[in-house]
């Protein structure tokens, strides 16, 4: 088995639409793009926001990814695909009691601090524990990172302290009982596709990682510089030049190194790693025309892609889209609009967008699927649910999460004891 398309043939005869598939070869081979990309001092950890599934974060794992929780469910995850305590950081703006408790019991990492509630209540957990705790502080820089589209840090948001704040109380920090700083973590923006940019913003936090160490005068061990290396989705993006990256990045980080050795320097990543990966697989349904334009009605839609719909964009642009099954001729491609199953005018995957003549019943892939995908869509919508998804890799097909039914939707539901609802006479208008 070689092309991607039937890689995705194969699993799409096995598991059916709507799913998504991923490809294992190139899922390992972009991470290692990353990791040969960067010194050995830096150690690469998963995002498992940006796709969880058990079996992908086992596999990234296997190839000696650390992982980068922001929940409870997400730190099982990875220790269930076989990540170590030691490889893991939990971040998140809003962790609870009992997964702070949590993290606390197992030793992780670092607990990456967001706010002063927070590493007062870890002071606390820790110390009912009888545990010292290993945190990092976030910290929302002065200087935001160009060319993300979504901006983390360098203006208002709920994440982390803000730099001024965290300069000026950094000692009371170090003073917090039952506290351990390992050092400070920013992230401050997502798909940079341009070299530079990651570059001046990793120098800016390893220059704040320098200021405060030296401020304080206290050994730090770890460094955690975010990342937000991109893909390009759309026609007008070039992909990140990873060459370019590996000449800025690695004497950053190797004179880095060699003044900090024993500081552990962290660059976390999810959208370069996997995004390419993935392919949203989708049926054709039927075939209309509507107002002269011709629609394409697919079985997924919004509801398991909301990035491809895009959702919360300003301006809507088309991921790239094929139709596989489609013996068309290139030299002949035809406009259509290709739609979800979702009774909302937003649930649209491509808008004039060219394919090859497309009939009922053909598979219809959108490329650059791995990241965001499920997990950031609203797959109860029309409840639905959510779709299988399946790992091709060395020559299988692997069902790596089964399809919702409307078994598995409806067991979630309730069926309250309540009163019978009264009906109400119909009002007798008079004349
Ligand atoms: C703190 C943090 N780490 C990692 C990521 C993953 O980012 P990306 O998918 O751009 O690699 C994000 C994304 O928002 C994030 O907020």
């Amino acid at each position: 088995m070689n092309t991607y398309k039937e890689k995705i043939m194969a699993a799409v005869q096995k598991y059916g639409t709507p799913s998504y598939i991923y490809d294992g070869e190139k899922l390992v081979d972009n991470y290692f793009n990353l990791r040969n990309a960067l010194p050995h001092c830096v150690d690469v950890f998963y995002a498992l926001k940006v796709n969880p599934n058990t079996s992908l974060v086992k596999l990234l794992r296997s190839n000696g990814a650390c992982t980068e929780v922001c929940s409870l469910t997400e730190m099982e995850i990875a220790l269930r695909a076989g990540s170590v305590p030691e490889d893991i950081i939990f971040l998140g703006p809003c962790k609870k009691d009992y997964e702070l408790k949590r993290a606390i019991e197992l030793g992780i990492y670092a607990l990456v601090v967001e706010s002063e509630d927070e590493l007062k209540r870890i002071s606390q957990i820790s110390k009912a524990l009888g545990k010292t705790t290993n945190i990092a502080i976030r910290i929302n820089p002065d200087f935001s990172a160009d060319g993300s589209p979504w901006k983390m840090g360098g203006r208002p948001t709920h994440f982390g302290i803000e730099e001024a704040r965290a300069v000026e109380r950094f000692g009371d920090y170090l003073n917090t009982d039952n506290i351990h700083i390992r050092g400070i973590h920013v992230y401050n923006g997502t798909n940079i596709l341009d070299a530079l940019s990651v570059y001046k913003n990793t120098k800016y936090i390893l220059g704040l990682y320098e200021k405060i160490r030296k401020m304080y005068n206290c050994t730090f061990s770890m460094v955690d510089v975010g990342g937000g290396m991109g893909i390009p989705y759309f026609a007008n993006q070039s992909a990140l030049n990873i060459e370019k990256f590996k000449e800025l990045m690695y004497p950053l980080f190797t004179a880095f190194n060699y003044k900090y050795p024993d500081t552990r320097i962290i660059m976390e990543s999810g959208r370069f790693i996997i995004g390419t990966a993935g392919y949203y697989a989708v049926s054709v349904n039927n075939i209309k025309v509507n107002h002269g334009k011709t629609f394409i009605v697919t079985d997924g839609g919004t509801n398991h892609h909301s990035a491809a719909a895009g959702t919360g964009r300003v301006v809507r642009r088309n991921f790239p889209m094929e139709n596989i099954s489609s013996d068309g001729s290139i030299d002949n491609l035809k406009e259509y609009q290709v739609s979800g199953p979702l009774c909302s005018p937003d649930d649209i995957l491509g808008r004039n967008i060219h394919l090859k003549e497309t009939k009922k019943n053909d598979t219809i892939v959108i490329k650059y699927s791995g990241a965001y995908g499920s997990t950031s869509s609203p797959g109860l919508f029309h409840s639905h649910g959510f779709p299988a998804e399946v790992l091709s890799y060395k020559n299988e097909s692997i069902l790596i999460r089964k399809k919702d039914t409307a078994e598995t939707i409806m067991s979630r539901h309730i069926n309250a004891d309540l009163e019978p609802i009264p009906i109400l006479e119909p009002l007798k208008i008079s004349e």
